[in-house]
């Protein structure tokens, strides 16, 4: 396949992100590359936008390429067109690991764990985003938007920008922007900005992100926000405007609605209650294995519950589902080491012959056993200590037409700025924590009705397609037609 259609003119609609919607997985028996879908929130939110476009999506794999085994050229997967850029093992580990992953996602994540400046890490980091600013700029057809996702690409705009004038260029950081006081650590936060600063639109998951990043232009570049937006110097002399404001993403809500709406689903939710026992209460968690997310904070309150006789360790059930992730970073290793003995300790402790109060699954699931078990749920627990959005907590919402169960959410995600009626926490609270699981375990029909209906309105009206729809069409209000909110 060639990576522009046969018309050779390219595509009107590119997005550009670190991962294609899907990972390598391997060599099938005739040869061809094997793939399976890629975690983590930007791909569940994309790819029902991608699927409805005409448009490319620019990604790496999920594997270091390898000179007799790597994909190249463009290929069609799930209506979707994708177009592979390689990455060496080398850039794997400085890029990818090092400085996406061992730098700036602690810094924007409120230093939950002490970023790493390596400067060999930021020369990969430029070379990579050269090489993704080149891929796109090979297959945008003339005066294309391209829509450049997250952390790992902040300086795509920029480059794409002096290679490609006539492009439309949007960004969406779909984790934090860090207050300055935090942001200032970085060495090179001035390249940082002036790379963002290449697009036309950025968005960001909740008005305080925006000002964050608005302050730090202030603050390092010496530029003066006006209505959300600074001035830049254009290369021609001319002046352009740049925009910072909120888009908070979302699900394909209709989509986990319907889904969770099938008989094979709603089966497979009644078979989970058995399988675990039939207990009172299941209580979820589902998360990437990520010290962002606060599993550990989860369960000690959980711990502490059991110890004080507010939960039965009889009649409850704690399903934490961690998926693995960035397993070749050390803060991600030894996260996982402490996870698996706190949920050994908590087992040991309250659990007998034949049941675990704890049932810890370290895989990946599809998308019909996830909505199963967020019906098979009582109380959800999403208790990140700082979350971009965290689709989780939507998706749980979408999938109770049943109109029960309780959510309870942190207030550090964006999610908590549109679920109101969840009950909030502060997880860092360990005592709150406690009582916030107390007052959703014994929460009445009723109440669960009442908040979940509420809940259920907000997703049902904001979803993935209207997101994009908001975005694009900041971007290019002529595209406000072509993509359906
Ligand atoms: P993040 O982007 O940080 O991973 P989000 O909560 O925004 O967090 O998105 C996570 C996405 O990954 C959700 O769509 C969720 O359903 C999915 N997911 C999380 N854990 C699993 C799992 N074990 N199996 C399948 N999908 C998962
Ligand atoms: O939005 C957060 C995010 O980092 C995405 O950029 C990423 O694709 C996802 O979480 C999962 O992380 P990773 O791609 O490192 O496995």
């Amino acid at each position: 396949h060639a990576p522009v259609p046969a018309d050779g003119e390219g595509y009107d609609v590119v997005v550009v992100a670190n991962r294609l919607p899907v990972d390598r997985d391997g060599t099938g028996a005739d040869g061809s590359p094997r793939w399976k879908r890629s975690p983590g929130g930007l791909v569940t939110a994309l790819e029902p936008v991608m699927q409805s476009q005409e448009g490319a999506w620019v990604g790496w794999s999920g594997a270091p390429s390898s000179a007799e085994d790597d994909v190249t050229d463009a290929f069609d997967w799930g209506g979707m067109h994708l177009v592979p850029v390689g990455l060496s093992a080398d850039e794997v580990a400085g890029f990818y690991e090092g400085f996406s992953n061992g730098t700036l996602w602690p810094l924007y994540h409120d230093v939950i764990v002490a970023p790493e400046y390596h400067r060999t890490w930021w020369e990969h980091y430029v070379a990579v985003n050269e090489r993704f600013a080149a891929a796109a700029a090979a297959v945008a057809s003339d005066g294309a938007v391209v829509w450049v996702q997250d952390y790992q690409l902040q300086l795509v705009p920029a480059m794409l920008r002096a290679a490609r004038p006539d492009l439309r260029i949007g960004f969406f950081n779909h984790i934090p922007f860090p207050p300055y006081e935090i942001f200032a650590q970085m060495p090179w936060r001035r390249q940082v900005l002036e790379g963002l600063l290449g697009a036309d639109l950025l968005g960001f998951q909740r008005p305080s992100d925006a000002q964050n990043f608005l302050r730090a232009c202030r603050r390092s570049l010496g530029l003066v926000p006006r209505q959300q937006a600074v001035e830049v110097g254009g290369a021609d002399g001319t002046r352009r405007r740049v925009r910072a404001a909120a888009f908070p993403i979302s699900i394909d809500t209709a989509a986990m609605d319907a889904l969770a709406r099938t008989e094979a689903v709603r089966q497979r939710a009644r078979e989970i209650r058995t399988d675990l026992g039939d207990p009172d209460t299941v209580i979820l968690g589902v998360d990437r294995l990520d010290y962002t997310k606060g599993i550990g904070h989860r369960l000690k309150a959980f711990a502490e519950l059991l110890d004080d006789g507010l939960l039965a360790a009889d009649d409850t059930v704690l399903v934490q589902v961690a998926t693995p992730s960035r397993e070749r970073v050390e803060q991600y290793r030894l996260l996982r080491e402490d996870i698996e003995l706190q949920v050994g300790r908590v087992n040991g402790a309250h659990g007998r012959l034949g049941h675990s109060v704890v049932q810890y699954l370290h895989h990946s699931y599809g998308r019909e056993e996830m909505a199963a078990m967020f019906q098979a749920a009582d109380v959800m627990l999403v208790t990140s200590l700082r979350d971009g959005m965290n689709l989780v907590a939507k998706e749980y919402v979408a999938s109770r037409h049943d109109e029960q169960g309780a959510l309870v959410l942190s207030e550090f995600t964006g999610a908590a700025d549109e679920l109101g009626q969840a009950v909030h926490v502060n997880p860092h609270d360990i005592d709150g924590l406690k009582a916030a699981v107390v007052q959703a375990v014994v929460m009445s029909p009723r109440e669960q009705r009442r908040r979940m209906r509420s809940m259920r309105r907000r997703v049902g009206e904001h979803d993935v397609q209207r997101w994009a729809h908001d975005f694009l069409a900041a971007l290019r209000p002529d595209l406000a037609d072509e993509v359906p909110a």
